[in-house]
């Protein structure tokens, strides 16, 4: 058997990098080599309780020769405009850089700036950047050296809307998508307005026509498609710890059926160890709890085509998905420490 990939995760002490660790501890083809954070010297089982005599690695102040050493893979958990500090020096120093924050995903700098209010520091490596949505750019992940993991929304509209706006059986220019979230899809640190008061017993819209997901969704179409689509999205804060539901209102056109289009699909994601279509029981944040499924149905309802799509933000909307960009570019199988 080949050695193991070795793997540091950088931004250790927050919510993603629990969720890698919860699964890469379990993965038969990994070790996990190198914790670092702001915070060193604590180790991670402090932090994460859960983690008690499953890892006992200290964290490490950030340091790019050392992570080259002893890692073949940087994951970094931080926020945006933060991975863009680090991943430079990572790939300088030649090793690969699995980014779960925004910082590569938009491929134009400049609406990069417009909507995170940062200026972009690294086009350079933002040009080579692959965006890392396994079932649709497989072929690119397992060539890059920076893979840009997309949002949790994200994942969870564009994986239903590309195939079907590539195919041109909806509007591209008439999707709305609305879509509700868990609370850990904000992180670790709570700000006023995330703290359990205020969020228990509320389910509230927000950031109607300012979240920075929305050029995202449609920039992951574009790259699927090859189509410019028009998109309303407006996010949702649900009390659960975890999960995403989408509830997406497109217009089919040219005559398509509904089992024509679930047909789209299904040729589409073939090959996707983790896309379940249903058309039973439709799609459930329980189902998917958990689990690096995503789970989508589409349903006719007037002139209307109704598509529910459902994931666990955690897991196929960060870590996950994180993981099988890992798998596909280090030549593993997909779903290796997956299941
Ligand atoms: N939560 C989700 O569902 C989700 C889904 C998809 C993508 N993401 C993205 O994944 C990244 C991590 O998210 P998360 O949920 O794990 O966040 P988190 O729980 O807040 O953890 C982020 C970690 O980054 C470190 N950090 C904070 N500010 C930093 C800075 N300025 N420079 C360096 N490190 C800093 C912190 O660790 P120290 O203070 O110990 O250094 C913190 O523990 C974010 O970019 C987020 O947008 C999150």
């Amino acid at each position: 058997m080949s050695s193991p990939v070795r793997v540091a995760i950088v931004g250790a002490t927050g919510y993603t990098s629990l969720e890698l660790l919860r699964w890469l501890l379990r993965h038969p083809l990994v070790r996990v080599t190198v914790l670092s954070s702001r915070k060193p010297e604590q180790p991670i089982s402090e932090i994460f309780p859960e983690l008690l005599g499953r890892i006992d690695l200290p964290i490490e102040p950030f340091d790019s020769r050392i992570i080259a050493q002893k890692a073949d893979v940087a994951f970094l958990c931080v926020p945006h405009a933060s991975a863009m500090q680090y991943a430079p020096e990572l790939l300088a120093a030649g090793g690969r850089v699995i980014d779960l924050s925004a910082d590569y995903r938009l491929k134009d700098a400049g609406l990069y700036e417009k909507w995170y209010k940062h200026t972009h520091t690294d086009v350079q490596n933002l040009e080579h950047a692959v965006y890392g949505l396994p079932d649709l750019f497989a072929e690119q992940i397992a060539k890059a050296r920076l893979i840009a993991n997309p949002g949790c929304y994200t994942t969870c509209a564009i994986l239903p809307l590309s195939p079907l706006v590539k195919a041109g059986v909806i509007d591209p220019h008439d999707i709305i998508v609305n879509a509700a979230s868990g609370i850990s899809g904000a992180g670790r640190n709570p700000t006023p307005q995330h703290h359990f008061p205020e969020r228990n017993e509320a389910f509230e819209a927000y950031a109607i026509g300012t979240h920075r997901h929305a050029p995202e969704i449609a920039e992951g179409i574009r790259l699927g498609s090859g189509v410019q689509v028009g998109i309303t999205f407006v996010p949702h804060l649900v009390p659960m710890d975890r999960g995403i539901l989408s509830t997406i209102y497109t217009r089919p056109a040219g005559g398509c059926t509904v089992e024509a289009a679930l047909d789209i699909w299904r040729r589409t994601y073939a090959e996707s160890p983790f896309i379940r279509i249903r058309t039973g029981i439709g799609p459930s944040t329980k189902y998917v709890l958990n689990t690096n499924f995503l789970d989508m149905a589409i349903y006719s309802y007037e002139k209307r085509w109704v598509i529910v799509s459902a994931l666990d933000n955690m897991v196929k909307g960060a870590a996950g998905q994180a993981i099988e960009n890992m798998n596909i570019a280090f030549g593993l199988p997909w779903s290796a420490g997956l299941n």
